[in-house]
């Protein structure tokens, strides 16, 4: 069995382009039904209502052919104990005799993945809506998984990224921008700044309730990501919505869970990311809307990063053999 840190997965560093098209597998394999996907449990403490532990398993079969569980922590109080919010192990299992396979540190692997299927939107709204030649993106939270996102974005898009404005509630929390990146990155004081002219705009924050309420740019995708930003006013701008999972998306008092409540949002109203990938779900859409995102995070796609950077540490030698 094998044991990778992050610091393995690190020294690995996939180009994004291999994780979006690991991706991009793993929704045709869900497309073929050839997959299995339990609704998440999750832990919560009564002492501390924000913060809970998540178990996420799944196989997945087709190219992918891996079956495993990540089991999630999320401690939004962890910022006052000088630890990182979020805390993750996932374990890989041969899904021909359940044998374990690998043990991951795998809270880079849940980031990597998250930005991920993030790149596959953009590549799919690239498709259906071609972006301007000069693209400005919006990222409101710069914590781990904002700063994944900003990786992502400029391999994936390269020279047409134009700009990047960034807002993150705590000014410090921007000092891991990268040297090279400097030039095209504008700190900005207000979500609003973040927002208004972006052709994507990513939230990545810990917000526990909805403060976005204003009309997005015409033809933009709104990635959001953490799930809580956006107020159901949005639904007053754009009728596109896009989910990973309605069934698990619409609960755990998210954007959606709110917009199904309050203004009658229906599973049958939005497009699921099979639709999307497998089905040119994004054609039925107007092409002047905003098109808005919601992934509530598949255990599946954790699942198939986890086997892509499995087999590259059995390529390159990385890792630790544990005794059985
Ligand atoms: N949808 C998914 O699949 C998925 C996967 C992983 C993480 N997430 C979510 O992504 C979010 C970010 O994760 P992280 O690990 O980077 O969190 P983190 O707590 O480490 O960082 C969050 C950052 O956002 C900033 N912030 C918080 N609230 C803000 C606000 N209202 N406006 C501006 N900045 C704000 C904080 O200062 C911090 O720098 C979390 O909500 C997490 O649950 C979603």
């Amino acid at each position: 069995m094998l044991y990778l840190t992050t610091k393995n997965l690190e020294q690995m560093n996939l180009p994004w382009h291999l994780c979006i098209d690991t991706i991009r597998r793993t929704v045709q394999v869900m497309a073929t039904q050839e997959f299995s996907q339990p609704i998440k449990p999750y832990l919560l403490f009564d002492k501390d209502p924000s913060s809970r532990i998540i178990a996420m398993p799944a196989y997945v079969g087709g190219g992918i052919g891996m079956a495993g569980i990540k089991w999630i922590a999320s401690f939004p109080g962890n910022h006052n104990r000088q630890l990182p919010r979020a805390h993750s192990v996932t374990i890989l299992n041969d899904p021909g005799s359940g044998k374990p396979l690998a043990i991951i540190n795998s809270p880079l692997i849940s980031g990597i993945r998250t930005a991920s299927v993030s790149g596959l939107m953009i590549q799919e709204y690239g498709k259906a809506h071609p972006f301007a030649d000069k693209i400005i993106a919006g990222i409101v939270g710069f914590g781990p998984i904002g700063q994944l996102h900003l990786s992502m974005l400029t391999q994936l898009l390269g020279d047409r990224l134009e700009e990047i404005r960034i807002f993150d509630q705590n000014p410090d929390a921007l000092h891991p921008i990268p040297e090279e990146l400097r030039t095209r990155i504008r700190p900005v004081d207000s979500w609003e700044e973040a927002y208004e002219e972006a052709d994507i705009f990513i939230t990545c924050t810990i917000s526990s309730s909805g403060y976005i309420d204003r009309k997005p740019k015409e033809q933009s995708l709104l990635l959001n990501v953490s799930l809580r930003d956006f107020t159901p006013a949005i639904l007053s701008y754009t009728s596109a919505i896009v989910v990973d999972d309605w069934d698990e998306v619409c609960r755990a008092n998210t954007d959606i869970e709110h917009m199904h409540n309050q203004r009658g949002l229906r599973r049958e109203d939005t497009v699921s990311i099979v639709e999307v990938v497998c089905g040119n779900g994004l054609a039925k859409f107007p092409q002047e809307e905003a098109v808005m995102f919601n992934p509530m995070g598949m255990a599946a796609f954790d699942i198939a990063i986890g086997s892509l950077y499995y087999h590259e540490a059995l390529k390159f030698g990385c890792g630790q053999e544990l005794d059985e």
